[in-house]
């Protein structure tokens, strides 16, 4: 769905911006066919995220919220972004966020779309985990669906009323797909939200080369018209979802690795930066491809996310047995400890 809105709107060598760190694929996802050019744009200053992680010196990160402010660059951030950029046209936004695996605070989403629009930019807002706000690490969250979240589609009408209808109508869309909350990723379903009809048509035809298939599309329409299986099927990957998180960052406490508390999707942002024997790229590296050879444990390098330092990794906890989560922390443990 981002490639085919990418291919309809941008024109090769245009810019995608993307606040940063953000999910690895959409490198290849913009730039293999729609020749799209991602531009990350990071918040200008570390420390602000820093003080929302779990320190194993100093317990619970103070102010988590106000911390997560520091997740999207601010508007002179995105100001100089675009400044650099040739033809840009799109700000791409993740919410529930990947691979941080926090729910963003609706302000600084709004925020960032309407310094977006008022630049002239389309934007993306990608929802592929709205469904799966856990609430593992924060009290708003608590399994219920959607709580704790915001969609841009629930935005328009405040948003039309600051901008204007039209600009909204025309540049806002929002994507989604039953890859993660459905846990159908095999069967390649996602949708697109947005009221511009220009889109829709070139969307409409260029989706013809990548249709989903009549069974397929059978399939998903009885599985969405029985309310109350979705309703069950979602409570039970978010309690799934939620228990891997608990027993993984229990494990995480207890090894002394440092975490950003999340509560959405599948992941955990870890610290690691003080195992790194260089603190550079190619010491992470080196520090990923020990830990996967040594210790079998294979995490998400923070440089294929575009994180801002090095030393970050993302773990991708999913449905993993509990017995699996201890063993991939303590072999982590294990060969840290001999460092
Ligand atoms: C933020 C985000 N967007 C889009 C996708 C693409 O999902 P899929 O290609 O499985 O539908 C993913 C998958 O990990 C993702 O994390």
């Amino acid at each position: 769905v981002i490639d085919n809105v990418c291919f309809a709107v941008c024109d090769p060598g245009s810019e995608v911006l993307i606040p940063a760190p953000y999910y690895p694929a959409f490198d290849n996802d913009l730039r293999v066919k729609s020749s799209v050019v991602p531009v990350p744009v990071h918040h200008g200053s570390a420390s602000g995220l820093r003080k929302a992680f779990h320190s194993s010196a100093g317990g619970p990160g103070p102010g988590k919220r106000e911390a997560l402010e520091s997740v999207l660059p601010s508007n002179e951030d995105l100001d100089r972004a675009f400044a650099n950029c040739s033809n840009p046209r799109i700000l791409l936004l993740t919410n529930p966020h990947n691979p941080l695996g926090v729910v963003l605070p609706s302000d600084e989403v709004k925020r960032c779309i309407k310094w977006a629009l008022q630049k002239g930019l389309h934007v993306i807002s990608d929802e592929i985990y709205a469904n799966s706000v856990h609430g593992g690490d924060d009290a708003d969250g608590g399994g219920e669906i959607g709580q704790g979240f915001r969609s841009a589609i629930a935005m328009m009408p405040e948003l039309s009323r600051l901008l204007g209808s039209d600009l909204i109508e025309e540049r806002l869309h929002t994507i989604f797909g039953f890859s993660k909350d459905l846990c159908a990723s095999g069967l390649r379903v996602g949708c697109l939200h947005s009221k511009n009809t220009r889109l829709l048509t070139a969307i409409d035809n260029i989706g013809y080369f990548c249709g989903v298939s009549g069974h397929t599309g059978y399939l998903m329409a009885q599985t969405l018209q029985d309310a109350s299986f979705v309703k069950k099927f979602l409570a039970k990957n978010q309690a799934n979802l939620r228990k891997s998180y608990q027993t993984l960052t229990k494990h995480l406490r207890e090894a002394e690795i440092d975490y950003l508390p999340a509560d959405a999707g599948m992941f955990c942002w870890i610290d690691m930066q003080r195992y790194l024997k260089d603190k550079t790229f190619a010491g992470e590296m080196e520090l990923w491809t020990g830990l996967a050879r040594d210790a079998k444990v294979l995490f998400t390098p923070g440089r294929d996310c575009h994180a801002r330092e090095p030393g970050f990794f993302r773990i991708c906890f999913a449905w993993m047995p509990e017995e699996a989560l201890k063993l991939a922390v303590d072999r982590v443990k294990h060969y840290i400890d001999k460092l």
